[in-house]
């Protein structure tokens, strides 16, 4: 028998007696029921608008329900909805591609479409490594990552990742293939005088000392956000870092993979963020601006020369999954990133970006309990502290992150905060990553909400 009041999509609550079978994020309480949306603006089901200053977790990069994409779908699910990559190719997936790599940015030739961030970034682990077996080094097995990353939930993507707290339980399932060295994290890693050069110096020095230790021969790659998310709150690295990264990384012959799962498609104010590096990948996955959120996508892209290795060798990329190419998922994502070309949303982004970092500055530059203001776009957050002159966190059992969190949603706002900024445990910090079609009075309303949220949270600390 069915529990169900009614079907989806009327409005009405999930279940007769109030228990939701979803195996929420939280088993203590069941979060509100987003109904509807419009903009920047999700709806509840008891019709509360929230405004939306994360994108979710900096997906909705087109807001929401917007009518191109909406469309799109439409045209696509009465035309086809699913065929088979073993048999078939689809004409959303050849346009995307097209669209993504047809002009080879930065060398990137090809694209290989996935339902995620985590499925993208294990399709890079794998090609980085079978390519190394197809051209002979098969000794090639290790990679280099960083402390206080992320790539993903399965079980590749988590070791790969540096994020202490999510790695924990499963560690004795997590490959030893992986190593971790210090983040260009320089709020928290920079010592006190240290210059940025000398910064990018010792951290170019350990990456060094970590390929030598390992044996230089035996790494395939390299992986980095070029802009860390959720981990650390929106880290950009200093001037210089990610060429230094390059040139040690090409000198051993190893490959270099961008994670821009969260910082990639115009989040930064350029398509790709590494444009702002100076420095190409050889793989690069991405995810969450790139379908906008209006289907499940993501997306691995990968030089010529590793696809052509591939080719001239076994001939095929050993990996595959059943929803490779959904015809769907391509066709939102080709709308997405034809209106961010079509609307200059670019342009749009860094307009924005430096409009939201002001007011960032203005509402908490002097705050006591705030240490960093940090970003880049559409992308920033501010990095909550005990104590500003100590850099000291407040205690990790206060959980401010989550307080912050609830105070933000009592207000109609939905943000990003998270802990464990400094080491997986400690540390607090919110994340901002509003939709690239907000307004400037978008942004005021999501500041003036955020100060009064943390205000609140803060002060709920002890009490
Ligand atoms: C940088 C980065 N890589 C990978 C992932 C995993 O993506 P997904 O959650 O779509 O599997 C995320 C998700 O937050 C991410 O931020």
């Amino acid at each position: 028998m069915s529990t169900s009041d009614s079907a989806p999509g009327s409005g009405a609550s999930v279940a007769r007696d109030g228990a939701s079978r979803v195996l929420h994020r939280s088993l203590h309480e069941t979060p509100p029921v987003a109904v509807g949306g419009h903009g920047v603006w999700l709806v509840t089901s008891e019709g509360r608008e929230v405004l939306d200053a994360s994108g979710g977790a900096a997906v909705s990069c087109l807001g929401h329900q917007h009518p191109r994409v909406i469309a799109a779908l439409r045209r696509q699910a009465a035309q086809l909805a699913y065929a088979h990559t073993g048999f078939f190719s689809s004409e959303p997936a050849e346009a995307l591609a097209q669209e993504l790599v047809g002009d080879e940015p930065g060398g990137l030739a090809y694209a290989y479409f996935v339902s995620g961030g985590s499925e993208a970034v294990e399709a890079a682990l794998k090609l980085a490594r079978q390519y190394f077996v197809e051209i002979g080094q098969a000794q090639r097995t290790r990679f280099i990552a960083r402390r206080q990353s992320y790539h993903g939930n399965t079980l590749g993507a988590l070791a790969a990742g540096g994020n202490a707290w999510r790695r924990a339980p499963y560690v004795p399932m997590l490959s030893a293939a992986f190593s971790h060295v210090t983040p260009a994290f320089a709020y928290h890693e920079a010592r006190d005088g240290e210059t940025e050069a000398a910064f990018v110096r010792r951290l170019a020095d350990e990456l060094e000392a970590a390929f030598d230790r390992l044996g230089g021969e035996t790494v395939a790659a390299f992986i980095a956000e070029p802009v860390v998310g959720a981990t650390a709150g929106c880290v950009t690295a200093p001037t210089g870092y990610f060429r230094a990264v390059r040139d040690i990384c090409d000198r051993h012959g190893a490959l270099v993979v961008f994670d821009e799962v969260m910082c990639g498609m115009g989040r930064t104010g350029t398509l790709h963020a590494w444009e702002q590096e100076g420095v190409a990948p050889d793989i690069q996955a991405v995810a969450k601006g790139l379908g906008g959120g209006f289907q499940a996508i993501g997306a691995m892209l990968a030089s010529r020369r590793i696809v052509d290795a591939l080719r001239r060798g076994s001939g095929a990329f050993q990996h595959g999954h059943t929803y490779l190419c959904h015809p769907m998922a391509c066709a939102a994502a080709l709308e997405v990133q034809r209106t961010i070309k079509d609307e200059a949303l670019l342009e749009r982004v860094r307009t924005l970006g430096g409009l939201l970092a002001q007011r960032l500055t203005e509402r908490f530059g002097n705050h006591r309990h705030v240490g960093d203001i940090r970003g880049r776009g559409l992308f920033q957050a501010i990095e909550l502290v005990a104590d500003r002159a100590a850099k000291r966190p407040f205690d990790a059992d206060a959980r401010l992150h989550l307080r912050v969190k609830k105070a933000a949603l009592a207000r109609g706002l939905a943000c990003y905060p998270s802990g464990g900024t400094i080491d997986g445990r400690h540390g607090d910090h919110v994340l901002l990553a509003p939709p690239y079609i907000a307004n400037p009075s978008d942004l005021e309303m999501i500041v003036e909400r955020l100060g009064a949220a943390v205000d609140d949270a803060i002060a709920s600390v002890g009490r």
